[in-house]
């Protein structure tokens, strides 16, 4: 018989006690545990039968084939997952409600017309999970999204080989798995998943965590791999469960700004990729569509004679991304002088005013600063500084830079202009892009061939020299 017993677990990282604690001795938080009724397996069964399963082997007996990989069709999410999904293995999509991850996950489902799916929701009916379907392979809504994948509305009718239920307990989802003996299993989202094992309701730390597991088991002994949907709270974190992100092979998080079309998926972890790759995707009336060049889109268009933009030429994982920076000086109104940064970091921002103030003699403490990252993006590359100075500049002398220019440089605290990683990278974009000047730091020069590009290469050694290039 199996024998109830209940812990305590901290909801906010899962630490488990047997007692009730006021403050969480892992993550510190107080009051945040919650008892759960845990129903134990009696003994130690799942050991014993597992034993001959698996016996050590000479490393170089183990084999695998790297070309198994699933393809999710879909060139963003490949690139993000470091080439499709691996056989086996147990993923985490996360992000805030209403971003988008049941339509990504749907979609692609939906586009691996070529393997059998099987979608369970514990969150709508199927009848709500065909009505998405439909508005998703729904192609006369926008007629150029027709060419980039123009049978999905076709696969739909024709030999389609997706299953969807709705369900919430694991007992019997796999019942369900049993009897569709899918290639790929999709839970939407694991908050809404309980298993009978225990007893605490859906969404509970226990709860989460031992269906993760039973997911995890499925995963491993079979191949089969499965995607789950996890929520995050408001402050970021994927709600309650720390303890999912040390059980999944990969945690993916889907995120942008709701104002915005865009979304970006970045990799948090992920046992076989690179965490540094994003793919962008743009949300649109019939879905989410790929993003293959997030540059042009993000430009946009710009009237040469605005002072305070600048254009950085960033690198995000190993792709080049151009980003407009806006900026806005003027003489500030109250005493203390107004700084505020949209998508990019605050104290960076104090520290280059400093090197202005120091190095170009403006008096910068006396205006209000705004900066804004056009397109609701946040940047983390350092090679964005010359950029942020520059429009910081042009914004305080009211000389426009023109948009064909592009800045590739961090600064340094005396105002140096330092070297970027991977600058030849970012110089072909410019060029391929056709801007026609790219500022870069002298350190970087000597990495150059300036006669591979069209573009006019100008390396400065520091900002006095960037400014007086621009402005005088
Ligand atoms: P959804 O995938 O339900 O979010 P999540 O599963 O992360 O909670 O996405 C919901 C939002 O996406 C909703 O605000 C409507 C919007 N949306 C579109 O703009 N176009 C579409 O084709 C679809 C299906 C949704
Ligand atoms: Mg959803």
């Amino acid at each position: 018989m199996a024998k109830a017993k209940s812990y305590y677990f901290c909801q906010e990282c899962g630490y488990q006690s047997s007692s009730w604690l006021g403050r969480c001795p892992e993550c510190g938080k107080f009051g945040t545990f919650v008892e759960e009724v845990v129903k134990m397996e009696s003994g130690k069964r799942k050991v014993e039968s597992g034993k001959t399963q698996s016996m050590p082997k000479r490393i170089q007996e183990v084999t695998y084939n790297e070309t198994k990989r699933l393809s999710t069709h879909c060139a963003e999410f490949d690139r993000v997952l470091g080439g499709g999904i691996v056989p086996g293995s147990l993923l985490l999509l996360g992000g805030e409600p209403g971003i988008g991850k049941s339509t990504l996950l749907l979609q692609t489902a939906l586009a691996i017309h070529d393997r059998k799916l099987l979608y369970v929701s514990g969150e709508e009916s199927e009848q709500q999970i065909k009505m998405r379907a439909d508005r998703l392979t729904h192609s006369s809504v926008s007629p150029e999204r027709a060419d980039s994948s123009p049978s999905l509305g076709e696969q739909l009718k024709s030999a389609q080989e997706l299953y969807v239920v709705s369900e919430t307990v694991t007992q019997r989802i796999f019942e369900h798995i049993d009897a569709v003996q899918p290639d790929l299993l999709i839970v939407d989202s694991i908050q809404t998943i309980s298993t009978e094992e225990v007893e605490s309701p859906a969404g509970s730390v226990s709860q989460i965590r031992q269906c993760t597991s039973e997911f995890q088991h499925y995963a491993k002994t079979t191949g089969v791999p499965v995607l789950l949907i996890g929520h995050i709270t408001k402050d970021g974190t994927l709600a309650g469960p720390k303890v999912m992100e040390h059980i999944v092979d990969a945690v993916l998080q889907f995120e942008g700004d709701r104002n915005y079309g865009y979304r970006i998926l970045r990799a948090l972890k992920n046992r076989f990729g690179s965490t540094s790759e994003i793919g962008i995707f743009e949300m649109q009336g019939n879905g989410l569509r790929e993003v293959p060049n997030p540059s042009e889109f993000l430009l946009g268009q710009r009237d040469e004679t605005l002072s305070g933009a600048a254009v950085a030429a960033t690198l995000e994982g190993a792709r080049p991304m151009f980003i407009e920076v806006q900026s806005l000086v003027s003489s500030a109104v109250y005493g203390t002088p107004q700084r505020n940064a949209n998508g990019f970091d605050m104290r960076r921002l104090s520290m280059l005013l400093a090197v202005l103030e120091k190095r170009c003699g403006f008096k910068l403490g006396a205006k209000d600063v705004f900066l804004n990252i056009a397109g609701g993006m946040r940047v983390s590359d350092p090679a964005i500084d010359l950029a942020v100075a520059c429009a910081i500049l042009s914004s305080n002398v009211d000389i426009p830079i023109s948009p064909r220019i592009a800045f590739a440089a961090e600064l340094g605290l005396s105002g140096e202009v330092r070297p970027v990683s991977r600058v030849e990278q970012r110089v072909a974009e410019a060029d391929r892009l056709g801007f026609e000047k790219v500022f870069i730091s002298k350190y970087n020069i000597r990495e150059l061939d300036p006669r591979r590009f069209k573009i006019e290469i100008v390396a400065v050694s520091v900002i006095e020299e960037a400014f007086r290039g621009l402005f005088a």
